[in-house]
């Protein structure tokens, strides 16, 4: 299993490209289920979730194509086995999202249970109670779900859904399920982060009819089919928050390119009031930091709010910052596993149910760490920077899952990184 090897205490300077958004990504190649026509996505990020959704689609029948700068495009024409195995499902939950599209277009679909997570238990009652609301008639049995439509009907019909809690991948099944259905589906309480107008926008150009996306109201026209389309992949605002939390911590000044200020409010705020400077620039945002900060408090929230993937990196610099702080986590009930791991490195953090206090002015020094989850890897990695010697950081298949070449672009700026095979 591959490790990083980091050796901190080095300030970054220069330029990164922020790749294409895996969370954007992801759903928009469920998406081209929608059509027998051929989906061109541009943009498209080299990281290990896309790959796992690739075999998942492959399996089904897709005709995929990747080239080496981005674009992928996908022909499922041919697509004759509508279902998601737990092999692979185990190992992405947002295979779930192949749920939606598949039964809008086939009347069927098998697609198995994602089961537990490291981060909590994160159920799909949601997309099962909407799609249920649809007319789907879901059983689950043997771990999975076997959608299928009423005798005699050959569509999903337009519902009014009003999910329990807001769910972005929810959400986005339902997007795509209303997008062939009969009649008019409205989303309330939808999931308002920037994938999912993304999601959105590539629809209405596969001739979806759309309204209200990007708000917690969407309104869906079904139409009768859809068409290819050419879509590029929106900017990953997490990658480009784990970049602008790392050259904050270690100091530096860095020019993200392509990254958008204006779907990282949030963190963008606690950075500045931080003492981090950030400012749009013609390329994308720049960075500049002295790497002498202030902690902040911060409560993850649904977008426009503070990520809760983002959680885990803000809380690696809140450890070196001047000053106490709490941070809260209010949509996942167990991600604080980076914690134990930061304390090694010589952080001071206690928690408490869903907060944590972290004890800032930290002098981390270098240690052997274990990558728990994706966002956790990243924490590590921004932490590790910062410490003084070297850090070790094993089973980063949790950063591969949901970066690209991360260390190739932390080495571009000046960080000293290398993986270790
Ligand atoms: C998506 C993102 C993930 C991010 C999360 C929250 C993708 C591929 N992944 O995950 O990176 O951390 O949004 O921003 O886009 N819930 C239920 N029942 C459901 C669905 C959700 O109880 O049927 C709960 C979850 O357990 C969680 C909360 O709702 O506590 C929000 O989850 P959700 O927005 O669905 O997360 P994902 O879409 O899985």
């Amino acid at each position: 299993m591959d490790k990083l090897l980091i050796r901190g205490g080095r300030a970054l300077h220069g330029k990164v490209s922020i790749s294409g958004a895996k969370n954007a990504a992801l759903p928009e190649l469920c998406a081209a289920l929608l059509t027998v026509d051929v989906v061109t996505l541009k943009n498209v990020p080299r990281l290990q979730d896309v790959v796992t959704m690739e075999k998942l689609i492959r399996n089904m029948g897709v005709a995929f194509t990747r080239s080496a700068d981005g674009i992928v495009t996908l022909n499922a024409s041919a697509l004759d086995k509508p279902e998601a195995p737990y092999e692979l499902v185990k190992t992405m939950r947002a295979s779930v999202l192949a749920l939606g599209p598949l039964l809008a277009r086939f009347g069927k679909a098998t697609v198995s249970l994602p089961g537990g997570c490291a981060i909590g238990s994160r159920p799909v009652d949601q997309h099962i109670k909407g799609l249920q609301a649809m007319g789907a008639i879901i059983d689950v049995e043997h771990g999975y779900m076997n959608a299928r439509l009423p005798e005699g009907w050959t569509r999903l019909k337009g519902a009014h859904i009003t999910t329990d809690m807001v769910t972005v991948t929810g959400t986005e099944n339902f997007l795509m399920a209303a997008c062939l259905a009969d009649g008019v589906t409205i989303l309330e309480n939808a999931a308002q982060e920037p994938e999912i107008p993304d999601l959105a926008e590539m629809l209405i150009s596969m001739g979806a009819n759309i309204t209200g996306h990007g708000t917690s109201r969407i309104t869906i026209t079904g139409v009768d089919k859809l068409h290819g389309c050419t879509h590029s992949v929106v900017a990953d605002r997490i990658e480009a928050g784990t970049f602008l939390c790392a050259v904050a911590a270690t100091g530096g000044d860095v020019v993200l390119e392509n990254a958008r200020g204006d779907h990282l409010d949030a963190l963008l705020d606690k950075l500045r009031e931080a003492g981090a400077s950030i400012s749009q620039v013609p390329l994308g945002l720049q960075v500049i930091s002295s790497g002498k900060l202030k902690a902040q408090n911060f409560r993850t929230t649904e977008y426009p709010g503070f990520p809760t993937d983002m959680q885990a990196q803000m809380m690696a610099l809140n450890c070196v910052a001047a000053g106490a702080s709490i941070v809260t986590e209010t949509i996942f009930e167990n991600r604080f596993m980076h914690v134990n791991e930061l304390v090694r490195l010589g952080a001071n953090i206690q928690i408490d149910g869903r907060a944590a206090m972290v004890t800032g002015n930290a002098k981390l020094s270098g240690a052997h760490v274990m990558a728990t989850d994706l966002r956790a890897s990243a924490s590590l990695v921004i932490a590790g920077l910062v410490a003084i010697g070297e850090t070790t950081i094993e089973r980063i298949y949790h950063l591969d899952r949901g970066y690209d070449r991360m260390e190739e672009k932390l080495r571009g700026i000046g960080a000293d990184i290398e993986r270790i095979k």
